[in-house]
């Protein structure tokens, strides 16, 4: 039976993928560690809950002693790291809790694997490692930096992060890199495209449109609503990881993207149209700064080298994912009769409306 770590696992796409590996093999132990900050939330694991092979346990990725703790206590093969700050807005209010939880936290994790896979963790000349041990490092297509209106992310592209959260990403990137170079630690790093599906929190695109039409209230398009996202169904995303951590080759990077691009306002009149509302509620508001313009995912790499490919269409995952949230009011509520509406007043209360030509 082999045991995988998955880190941030109460969040969205990491409840996702616990519950698809549960499923998809039910012969391995999953142990979740998540220190439950405002994006973590059990009730999107209630169904797993009672799972014999499934463990939660409440810890900070930064916290070495709790993780040497974790480490020793349970025979991990593999870890599949998705802790992290995510939300690009709040990485532009308070940078710091990104760099100690993206990179820290990461490299943390690195070295507590690396002591105990590690068959001589006392020589540092020692690149053996125990049979079937990885770390999988979730990143994010944002380390590449924008596009313009042409071309794709390729895995061998240089770094160009422009926030401070994808700062971060390509950060922790390069550390999981340093440890495969350096002490040989089999790893894998992933890249993903803009994820949507269920119990995604509603401060990203598409869930916060969709509550915000639910309750008529204003919908705020950054800047001009031209920006390209390149669209992944949070399930294709699962597999994919899954493919990546049984037959990615060591030290590989993969880009995980659905070839889905979109315009920012392409999406809200979608959702506006699906759920019978007025285009009046759309309100165009100053831009995101730093706003990356174009993101667009070349995954020829996965597709062809490892046997990957979505599953989803966009137009099938947008018509889940609405009719999803429209089931789940109860869990929307939880989330927005939190914390919640304090960030969304002084996210969205100081952003002004601007005027912007709509052809
Ligand atoms: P999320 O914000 O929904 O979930 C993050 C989870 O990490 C939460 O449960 C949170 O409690 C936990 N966490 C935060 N800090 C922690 C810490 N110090 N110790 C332990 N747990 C901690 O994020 P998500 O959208 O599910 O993203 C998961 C991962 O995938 C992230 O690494 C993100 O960079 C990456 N990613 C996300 C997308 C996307 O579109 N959402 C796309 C590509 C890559
Ligand atoms: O590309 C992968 C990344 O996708 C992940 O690494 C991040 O964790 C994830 O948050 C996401 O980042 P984005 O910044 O692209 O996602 P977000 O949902 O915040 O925004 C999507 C686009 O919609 C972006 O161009 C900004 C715009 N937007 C967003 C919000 C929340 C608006 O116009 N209005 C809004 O209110």
């Amino acid at each position: 039976m082999k045991t995988i770590l998955v880190t941030g696992g109460a969040g969205f796409i990491g409840s996702n993928f616990v519950k698809h590996m549960l499923e998809k093999h039910p012969d391995y132990k999953i142990i979740n560690i998540d220190v439950l900050t405002y994006a973590g939330n059990l009730v999107s694991l209630e169904e797993v809950s009672n799972n014999p092979n499934y463990t939660f346990i409440k810890a900070d990725i930064r916290d070495r002693e709790k993780i040497e703790e974790i480490f020793s206590s349970n025979n991990i093969d593999n870890v599949v790291n998705f802790a992290a700050e995510s939300h690009v807005d709040r990485s532009i209010e308070e940078p710091e809790v990104f760099l100690t939880t993206n990179i820290i936290g990461t490299q943390t994790l690195l070295d507590v694997a690396k002591k105990h896979w590690k068959i001589n963790p006392n020589d540092k000349y020692c690149k053996e490692y125990k049979e079937g041990v990885k770390f999988l490092q979730v990143s994010t297509d944002e380390v590449y930096g924008a596009l313009g209106k042409t071309g794709m992310f390729v895995e061998t592209m240089p770094l160009m992060p422009n926030s401070p959260y994808s700062a971060s990403k390509a950060s922790a990137d390069m550390v999981v890199r340093a440890y495969n170079e350096t002490f040989g630690m089999p790893v894998n790093i992933t890249r993903c495209s803009n994820n949507y599906g269920p119990y995604q929190f509603p401060e990203k695109l598409i869930p916060l449109m969709i509550n915000n039409c639910l309750m008529e209230k204003d919908l705020p398009v950054y800047g001009d609503g031209m920006q390209v996202r390149d669209w992944l169904h949070v399930s294709d995303h699962c597999s994919a990881i899954d493919t990546v951590l049984h037959k990615g080759l060591d030290g590989d990077v993969y880009n995980i993207g659905g070839n889905n691009e979109k315009a920012n306002i392409e999406i809200v009149k979608l959702i506006v149209e699906t759920l019978g509302k007025s285009e009046d509620l759309i309100k165009y508001v100053k831009d995101r700064p730093g706003h990356d313009r174009r993101y667009a995912i070349d995954n020829t790499k996965i597709t062809t080298q490892l046997g990957w490919s979505p599953a989803y269409t966009f137009e099938q995952g947008i018509r889940e994912t609405i009719e999803w949230y429209l089931n789940n009011t109860e869990w929307i509520k939880n989330i927005v009769s939190g914390d919640y509406m304090k960030y969304y007043e002084s996210m969205y209360s100081s952003i002004e409306d601007v005027a912007v030509s709509k052809e």
